[in-house]
């Protein structure tokens, strides 16, 4: 029922928090969605003296309100000097496998996200248990959020038809889901549904197969005109030098 959803939501964001937000961390991230919400109240549920030392950083325009909302201090990220790290990030997903692997961007902010993401020690997915499945594309079946500079989004689509999406669309809104049409950055998402994703690097697409989430990654992010892509790679992390390279916990 949708009750049990909002507990496994709070519970799970009480107990992130509790495990990951340690009394001396200053910079702190916040992701987007209707689970952080309870990550941002359980964060603000401490108390001022133990969050008046801590900034937070949004992922966009909700995350931002969230912040403001409980009266914690807020930053932005474009702030931080080069080099200069979160100590976390908490940030919900729309699905989770068993490595970490995640599709995010139901909510459409899925580009300031993975910058939040990489910009902090240490990535903590917060998420209710009908996010987790064995593959990719399996309960989150809406298609991969995608961020793309609008005058681009014929010939993506047009690509992506081509690398095996079943019918990816423009998104105009998607029902439960508070995504914008056009995004924080000015940006349109099209939704690319693939057949479910294996987990790990081998792929044998060209032989008929299925796509593997990191060589469906590769591909993605190299269209001329994808801004960013809402897959975060899980145990082979992603593509930076500093910074979380995967999510270090996910709770459900
Ligand atoms: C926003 O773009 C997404 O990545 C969210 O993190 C994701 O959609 C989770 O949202 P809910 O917590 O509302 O399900």
């Amino acid at each position: 029922s949708a009750q049990l959803v909002e507990t496994s939501k709070r519970l799970a964001a009480y107990q992130a928090v509790k495990d990951y937000l340690l009394p001396t961390y200053t910079r702190i991230g916040i992701g987007s969605g209707s689970t952080v919400v309870y990550v941002v109240e359980a964060i603000a549920a401490l108390g001022p003296v133990v969050t008046a030392s801590m900034t937070f950083y949004p992922t966009g325009a909700q995350s931002e309100e969230l912040i403001e909302a409980a009266g914690l201090n807020l930053q932005y990220i474009n702030k931080l000097a080069p080099g200069d790290q979160l100590d976390v990030a908490f940030d919900g997903a729309d699905e989770v496998d068993d490595d970490l692997n995640l599709i995010k961007g139901g909510g459409a902010c899925l580009w300031q996200e993975k910058i939040v993401a990489t910009a902090a020690k240490q990535f903590v997915c917060v998420a209710d248990f009908r996010k987790l499945s064995s593959q990719l594309g399996t309960s989150w079946t809406k298609g991969i959020p995608i961020e793309v500079l609008p005058m681009a989004a014929p010939r993506i689509l047009g690509e992506l038809k081509h690398l095996g999406s079943i019918n990816p669309k423009i998104r105009e809104g998607l029902p439960g889901k508070a995504g914008a049409i056009v995004t924080d950055n000015g940006m349109w998402i099209i939704d690319a549904p693939f057949p479910p994703l294996a987990s790990g690097k081998d792929c044998n697409v060209d032989e008929g197969g299925s796509w593997t989430v990191d060589a469906l990654a590769d591909r993605l992010i190299k269209i001329p005109g994808v801004a960013e892509i809402g897959l975060f790679y899980g145990k082979n992390g992603l593509q930076v030098q500093s910074g979380a390279q995967k999510p270090v916990a996910a709770y459900f």
